[in-house]
């Protein structure tokens, strides 16, 4: 290649992964695969090593990962949090060996091989045996005080037990682990919320978070594998023997590592990992391969970027091939119309795949997906089946181009579209689609929580036109409802009654259940808590809406249009005359003592109820309920199997009481 190609080549591949690494890790929504992304950074290493006039201080093959966070203090790691080279071809980690063999002449190697964790890198410093603090990677010397967040993961002792060095950093992954991520992301469907492409971008985003009682209810966990500093005393002298020893004084480790002396037995120990990598919680998209001695270690040494005694060989993503059969599009709550895949049967990663989402029309004409195609399906982060690209050799030219429906699929009427969100809506309020939709979420156990009011038996309401718009529910009854298919005596009387009950649910609960876009529980509670009635937050301005925590100026718009549309004031209205509360028999609105005014409650353990059940009773009797124990918190109550909480409460010295003492004490 000619010099100005080289150079302007390098441009481009820097510009691209800029592009790339500000998808995954701001926006949480890559756009190609980590092997596409890996191919792009390895074109730039190998022009910059050829070329090393050509590496500009900024070029993202000196950088780890992410910039650093607003909102967190940024902490220096005390050594250095490096990167690993990767490589997805045997006769590369066999070089890489060889590599390693030549630098050592002589020596007799011992090589150990672990997964690779795919979540969040992570630093804890423990001084004196004591969490000081956890730290992400950053940029490698300088990340994110994130503290608060790690102490609300349980596996991560506060104290670690045993002979501990004065000063020691423990390195690992703080991950989402897979069956959490799948519930995580049916919650934010139903909330209206965007979902997280895969399982890291969901601990990222969650470690991300300001409030750590939020992130203590998405149930991180985290596993560690390695030492950064370690000051005043002796950890171990060799890999094998660390992951030993991190599960001795307390640490959660990697649940299983090979140890081999020679290619053959890393190369058998890489083919065992991949045979049962899929039954980890955590997501493993490769093999870590370590030189076991850490004194060989040294001898090493590192690049800038990566040391030379470690290396990644990384799996294929399990793709399968499959046809096309057709292209069908689905009407959300909101009216957003999604593309969805309806495809050949095929297993992939221990499960049929029929159906991937394909998001929108522009996604499918980047990939120019056909119907009729033979296509490769992945799952994004081992669990959401989708589509990654078309097999175009396979092509007979009868395939047939989507277009997106010029009428709504479930309505018939005309579609808008929303280029802002390159999203194509149905704008009828009263398409039966997403009537259904709306029902069920306002009858779901989160919002107005009436039991026996799901899919089926919203389908059959409205299928039957019994219910045409949400109030419809509340003039329902025992006639219409048990001439409905399986509804005995019993079952519809049970169906009335949760119906009738939930006429008493509180104001957060209704304002969650109307499905107002971006309006999740907790923002719906924190509107509730500032505003107490529903007409106060329909009159609120923009402003005063802005003004309530957690509520930004796009929500605040939404909050506010929705309330000055004339279909929705008529549903409020005609909820009015129902008789559903809107905020004034709340308890928050009427104290019903003032008991634990000025107090400070956090809640944690399990307790006989719920314990949202004992927030709203400490809140009736003017307490505050806060999610992270500090030297400010008047009182931990706390149930079976407290963890940190608990321990924090100790070790400040903040009182801790059962459900028996704060009930004693609300007795009347
Ligand atoms: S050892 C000097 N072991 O993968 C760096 N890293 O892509 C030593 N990772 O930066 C890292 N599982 O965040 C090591 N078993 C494992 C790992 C692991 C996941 C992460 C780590 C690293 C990144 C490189």
């Amino acid at each position: 290649m000619a010099a100005s190609n080289v150079s302007s080549r390098a441009r481009e591949l820097r510009r691209q992964i800029a592009q790339h690494d500000r998808l995954y890790y701001e926006e949480a929504a890559p756009k190609i695969t980590d092997r596409e992304y890996d191919a792009l950074l390895r074109e730039l290493c190998d022009l910059e090593d050829a070329h090393p006039d050509l590496a500009t201080p900024d070029s993202p093959t000196h950088r780890v990962a992410g910039k650093p966070l607003e909102g967190f203090s940024q902490v220096r790691h005390r050594a250095p949090m490096q990167s690993l080279d990767n490589t997805y071809s045997l006769e590369e980690a066999d070089e890489f060996m060889a590599r390693v063999e030549r630098l050592l002449p002589g020596i007799k190697l011992r090589w150990t091989i672990e997964p690779k964790v795919d979540g969040v890198a992570l630093s804890l410093t423990y001084r004196d045996g004591l969490l000081e603090l956890a730290a992400t990677r950053g940029d490698g010397s300088t990340g994110d005080d994130v503290t608060q967040n790690i102490r609300t993961i349980r596996s991560i002792p506060l104290r670690l037990e045993g002979d501990i060095p004065d000063l020691i950093e423990i390195r690992g992954e703080v991950y989402l682990p897979k069956k959490k991520f799948a519930a995580l992301n049916e919650e934010r469907e139903k909330e209206g919320n965007a979902l997280f492409a895969n399982p890291r971008n969901a601990a990222a985003g969650s470690l991300k978070l300001l409030d750590s009682s939020i992130v203590a209810k998405r149930g991180l966990s985290a596993v560690f594998y390695g030492l950064g500093a370690v000051e005043g005393g002796k950890a171990t002298l060799a890999q094998s023997e660390l992951l030993h020893w991190l599960r001795k004084i307390g640490l959660p480790v990697v649940p299983k590592f090979w140890e081999a002396d020679d290619e053959a037995g890393v190369r058998q120990a890489i083919a065992a990992l991949e045979k049962i990598r899929h039954d980890f919680d955590f997501e493993t998209d490769g093999a870590v391969i370590k030189l076991d001695e850490f004194k060989r270690r040294e001898q090493t040494g590192s690049t800038s970027k990566a040391p030379r005694w470690a290396m990644a060989f990384k799996y294929e993503a399990e793709r399968a091939r499959t046809q096309l059969k057709d292209i069908t599009v689905q009407v959300g709550r909101t009216g957003t119309l999604t593309p969805v895949a309806e495809l050949e049967p095929v297993p992939i990663a221990g499960s049929r795949v029929a159906r991937a989402t394909l998001h929108n029309e522009e996604e499918i004409a980047r990939k120019d997906i056909r119907v009729g195609d033979w296509v490769f399906v992945e799952k994004a982060g081992e669990v959401i089946p989708a589509v990654v690209g078309v097999d175009t050799k396979a092509r007979t030219g009868r395939e047939k181009k989507f277009k997106m429906p010029e009428k709504c699929p479930s309505c018939g009427s005309k579609v808008f579209r929303d280029p802002e969100l390159t999203a194509v809506r149905c704008i009828n309020p009263d398409c039966p689609a997403q009537i259904r939709r709306r029902i069920e979420h306002y009858a779901a156990r989160g919002a107005m929580d009436i039991e026996g009011l799901g899919e089926a038996m919203v389908d059959q309401l409205v299928t039957a036109g019994l219910v045409v718009a949400l109030p419809d529910i509340y003039a329902l009854n025992a006639e219409n409802v048990s001439a409905l298919e399986r509804m005995g005596e019993k079952s519809t009387a049970n169906l009335l009654t949760a119906i009738d009950d939930s006429k008493k649910q509180s104001l957060w609960r209704l304002l969650f259940g109307l499905g107002i876009m971006h309006v999740g529980a907790s923002v719906a509670r924190k509107l509730a808590d500032k505003f107490h009635t529903l007409d106060k937050i329909a009159a609120a301005s923009v402003e005063e809406l802005e003004s309530t925590e957690d509520v930004g100026a796009v929500v605040a718009k939404e909050i506010h249009d929705f309330f000055r549309l004339a279909h929705n004031r008529k549903l409020i209205e005609t909820l009015r005359t129902r008789g559903l509360n809107f905020g004034e028999r709340d308890e928050r609105a009427a104290p019903a003592s003032q008991e634990l005014a000025g107090e400070t409650w956090v809640i944690t353990g399990t307790l006989s109820r719920p314990r949202d059940e004992f927030s709203e009773l400490i809140r009736r009797h003017g307490g505050n309920v806060s999610g992270s124990v500090s030297k400010k918190t008047s009182y931990v109550l706390a149930g079976e199997e407290a963890g940190s909480k608990l321990e924090k409460a100790q070790s400040l010295g903040v009182p801790v009481v059962d459900e028996a003492t704060l009930r004693g004490r609300l007795k009347p």
